[in-house]
């Protein structure tokens, strides 16, 4: 493991989730809300997030893949497929979204493909409202334009693991958010 450097400790991560809870808490006007997890990166941010609003909130899961450009299963799918055919959907939630207030809940705002993929999906539900939080955001790799709501931490274009983060599958454990050197970012997802 000495080839991590630390870049966002455990103790910075929990000030800003808390802060980030207290932001939502605040928008949310007292309305119930439902957060939707990404697997597998998101879990970890979401079980912090989830226990720093005070609201009435429920979650759900979704997986995306971003590799393997198989064809959309379905009309809802293919919608959001539409320019941004590198990611597909491995697992929908659980419970129509429509009339509720959703908030996705991502790892980090990468190039933009698979949010904009999950936002077009989500959007497809007819939620009453809709928004995003992310914990990291590297705005230097966007391929397409989109932003998240709520952002933890702004982080430049390196390659990054813990707190859920991974890198082929391992890392998500850590407590800390490493910068782990010499990582190709083409591929990931
Ligand atoms: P995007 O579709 O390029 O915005 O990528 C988002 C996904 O790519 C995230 O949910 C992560 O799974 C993955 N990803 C992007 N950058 C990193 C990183 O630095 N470390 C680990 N995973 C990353
Ligand atoms: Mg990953």
């Amino acid at each position: 493991m000495s080839e991590l450097k630390l870049l966002i400790s455990r103790e910075r991560i929990a000030d800003r989730v808390r802060e980030m809870g207290r932001q939502i808490t605040a928008d949310s006007m007292d309305e119930p809300v439902i957060f939707v997890g990404v697997l597998k990166g998101a879990a970890i941010f979401l079980s912090d997030l989830l226990r720093s609003v005070q609201l009435d909130a429920t979650f759900e899961f979704i997986g995306v893949a971003s590799y393997g450009n198989r064809p959309a299963p379905n009309q809802e799918v293919r919608r959001a497929w539409d320019s941004t055919g590198e990611v597909r959907l491995t697992k929908d939630v659980d419970q129509p979204l429509r009339g509720k207030n959703v908030i996705l809940v991502e790892d980090i705002l990468d190039t933009g493909l698979t949010l904009t993929f999950l936002k077009r999906l989500l959007l497809g539900h007819e939620p009453k409202s809709f928004r995003v939080a992310v914990l990291l955001d590297k705005p230097s790799r966007r391929k397409l334009a989109v932003e998240a709501d709520y952002v933890g931490f702004t982080i430049p274009d390196e390659f990054v693991v813990g707190y859920g983060l991974d890198h082929e599958e391992r890392y998500r454990n850590l407590p800390d958010i490493c910068v782990l050197p010499n990582v190709a970012l083409a591929n990931e997802g």
